[in-house]
């Protein structure tokens, strides 16, 4: 027997039990190993490696762009470096919206290739269908429902939604229709908070917010958000719970300072 005492995964099955016990839960995105294992020695226990990986590490202006091999290479780097916390892998843009075979397919790949043990699809109507042909697979789903960035040229910009009735009611009927199809959980991005306490009341499934208020079951922050690295405005609902963007620059002109100065390397860090 290995001397190691491994923590147990994190299962759909914890992730339920947390709902049926009333315990918050958070999880939080990851794009690499290293940061993985530290958020998962943290214990933190979901691990969303989000296309938001298109944005925060890559570049671009939005997470259209993002291609299934980028999704695969980092959630593979993140499930390499978590051995306890749950990783899930974020379908990009129209790797599931058309051809309802090769949705399934690329779900697949991101536990059979990357190594993650659940997908997230963002949307509801007709992907509902999607999303049942994958549980019914064995293909855990995270659904996701409200601002969907991947819609962001549909709503015509990052845009709070569910505020009119209409939205509403579409949105809590996607809910349903989303855990009936076997989704494990669900997203709330960007809608009103006594919309997402009346989803989150009405399903049995946990939900996770971001930028949805305190009464969902979980929350949910982007990495980059998360350490105050993102720079410029961040929305509303993006805490920080560090400044490393402002310590990464103060530690950039400190070193230039001292490679300039000759005061690095200086006698401590070199051989003699
Ligand atoms: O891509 C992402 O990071 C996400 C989260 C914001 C939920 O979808």
């Amino acid at each position: 027997m290995s001397v190691h005492q491994r923590n147990a995964r994190v299962t759909v099955r914890s992730v339920q039990g947390f709902k049926d016990r009333g315990e918050r839960f958070p999880m939080l995105t990851c794009y690499e190993a290293l940061s993985a294992r530290i958020l998962d020695e943290a214990g933190i226990p979901l691990l969303l490696v989000g296309d938001s990986l298109g944005m925060v590490v890559l570049g671009y202006d939005s997470t259209v762009p993002v291609t299934m091999d980028e999704m695969l290479h980092h959630t593979a780097a993140v499930s390499r470096g978590a051995s306890t916390a749950m990783v899930i892998g974020d379908m990009p843009f129209m790797s599931f919206q058309g051809d309802a075979d090769e949705a399934l397919y690329n779900a697949g790949r991101f536990l059979k290739e990357a190594g993650a043990h659940a997908v997230k699809l963002e949307g509801g109507g007709r992907i509902v269908d999607v999303v049942e042909r994958m549980t019914s697979s064995g293909i855990p789903v995270m659904a996701h429902l409200g601002l969907t960035p991947q819609s962001v040229n549909q709503f015509g910009g990052f845009r709070v939604q569910g505020r009119t009735e209409e939205q509403a009611h579409r949105i809590t009927e996607d809910a349903k229709n989303l855990e009936a199809a076997g989704a494990f959980s669900l997203v709330l991005e960007g809608v009103p908070s006594d919309l997402a306490r009346q989803i989150t009341g009405s399903l049995t499934i946990p939900t996770i917010g971001i930028g949805a208020g305190p009464h969902c079951d979980g929350q949910v922050l982007v990495y980059h958000d998360w350490l105050g690295i993102t720079p410029g405005k961040t929305p509303k609902f993006a805490k920080a719970y560090a400044q490393l963007g402002v310590a990464i620059a103060e530690a950039a002109r400190a070193y230039a300072d001292e490679v300039r100065s000759g005061a690095h390397p200086d006698e401590e860090h070199s051989y003699s």
